[in-house]
């Protein structure tokens, strides 16, 4: 396969593979690593009745190294499989990395863009933001998701804004009203981050179309943008859609953003044309909790947006993954569905999950069970509102919502703990309807109102159980069987 560059990694990826021993937090249903490093997903789609998903791969450290694209498929997006490595840094415009990017489905036919990155030594004479980085866009063709034809140069920093650093990445392509649109993220050289919008008629030849950021300075960097409209299933917004416009912007700062994640990811709701004027609205998280960057969405040939994000988060030195002892480290979120519903995004786990349910149990108000490493549970209110509710995973992880505020809390804080150094993360929320809580071996998502929020985590339990209080409800708990 490939040149000899690639063919080497190839051997070693896949004895570095051999040599996995994924350990008592290995996860049942989420997408994990076979060994090393995962972060980003990459070129989620559907090809016929199986969806693909790649991930941003670095099989030789768990603490990242150089990245290429792993590939697992599923058929329910619940299961995935690994397939293998799909694409290896082997090319002068790749050779620091297989950075971030997409498939776009036509006609059976895969369209891959990502970003080939290349960081040249010499960091006595670089700063690698205005020097020393090349952000090149890579165009590759595949029938089968598996075999890729060769490796195109299309967009090397020349062809960005010259106001731009060399950080351009992540290119996201879609087809919309009879052209081919792509969006990629970039830090300009007054460090505001931008979404750069460019167009094609025959997905080679790409020229910028737009730039969009907003007026006031939010953060240096948008990494992974993606951009998508909903239609609203609400009342009072019918017949509108909903422009969604999502980035992992890098360096926010001051008020709310002190008591956050290193990093965000959310999304932006426009007004206007992403072609030409436009207004983007206050920002929203798309996930509150410890563990949530760099999603990507594709729509599935029923129609359905799906989101799957990473659970994980770069450069934090507050927490850790207890699985670095098993030589691996992150997984992949659930696929959720993103729908609107009164010009509210909402996320919910892709109804798939449902199959995995079994052993249920129901209890009013109070419930509390030992042992669910793999579990789904839903709290409702059964007079609409909810006053008050309290709820213990593994013991350790405290959820609770009072006084306006959603909260998830480790109880003990040290890196040794369950949490391995994770402490507190909340949000303003005035009423509380709903929340369903997903747990898998090493991970908890929580979706509050149907999905309105949510608050994702790995966490390492010692003994596992679930314990919730919450005067006025119905709470129901299913073990879920991968
Ligand atoms: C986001 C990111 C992307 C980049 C990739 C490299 O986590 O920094 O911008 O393409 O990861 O792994």
């Amino acid at each position: 396969m490939g040149n000899p560059l690639s063919s080497d990694l190839n051997a070693l990826r896949q004895a570095m593979e051999r040599l996995a021993t994924p350990g008592h937090y290995a996860q049942s249903f989420h997408l994990v690593p076979p060994v090393g490093w995962l972060n980003d997903p990459n070129g989620l789609c559907q090809m016929g009745d199986t969806y693909h998903a790649y991930f941003q791969y670095s099989p030789f450290n768990p603490e990242g190294g150089v990245k290429m694209w792993g590939h697992s498929t599923s058929k329910d997006l619940v299961r995935w499989s690994y397939e293998g490595t799909a694409i290896y840094p082997d090319q002068p415009f790749d050779v620091s990395g297989v950075y971030s990017g997409c498939a776009y489905v036509e006609n059976d036919l895969m369209h891959i863009f990502y970003t080939g990155n290349v960081k040249r030594e010499d960091e006595d004479h670089y700063d690698y933001v205005t020097s020393g980085r090349e952000a090149n866009t890579i165009y590759v063709t595949s029938r089968d998701g598996r075999t890729f034809g060769p490796k195109r140069l299309i967009m090397t920093n020349a062809d960005y804004p010259a106001d731009d650093t060399e950080h351009v990445r992540d290119p996201k392509v879609w087809r919309q009203d009879g052209t081919y649109l792509m969006v990629q993220g970039a830090r300009r050289t007054d460090d505001k981050g931008e979404v750069l919008v460019f167009r094609s008629d025959d997905l080679r030849h790409w020229s910028l179309a737009n730039r969009v950021s907003t007026e006031y300075p939010f953060g240096y960097m948008w990494e992974c943008p993606d951009y998508f409209e909903l239609a609203d299933d609400g009342d009072l917004t019918a017949s509108e859609h909903v422009k969604v416009l999502s980035i992992s912007p890098q360096g926010l700062r001051g008020s709310d953003w002190e008591h956050r994640n290193v990093y965000q990811s959310g999304y932006f709701v426009m007004r206007g044309d992403l072609l030409g004027e436009n207004y983007l609205s206050p920002f929203a998280l798309w996930d509150a909790g410890f563990d949530f960057y760099a999603p990507q969405t594709f729509q599935a040939s029923d129609g359905r947006r799906i989101l799957i994000g990473w659970m994980g988060m770069p450069d934090t030195k507050e927490y850790t993954n207890l699985t670095l002892r098993d030589g691996w480290q992150h997984c992949f979120t659930i696929a959720r569905e993103v729908t609107a519903f009164d010009g509210r995004v909402l996320q919910r786990p892709v109804s798939e999950l449902d199959a995995l349910r079994t052993n249920e149990r129901s209890a009013k108000e109070e419930l509390d069970v030992d042992g669910c490493k793999e579990f789904d549970l839903t709290v409702e209110g059964l007079t609409g509102r909810i006053d008050v509710m309290r709820a213990h995973v593994g013991r350790e992880l405290m959820l609770s919502w009072g006084s306006g505020i959603f909260e998830m809390r480790f109880l003990d804080e040290s890196m040794e703990s369950v949490g391995a150094g994770r402490k507190v993360r909340f949000e303003r929320l005035d009423e509380l309807r709903n929340v369903r809580i997903v747990g898998d071996v090493s991970s908890v998502e929580v979706f509050v109102n149907d999905g309105e929020l949510t608050f994702s985590t790995r966490y390492y339990p010692t003994a596992y159980g679930v314990d919730v209080e919450a005067p006025g409800t119905r709470i129901t708990l299913w073990d879920l069987l991968a």
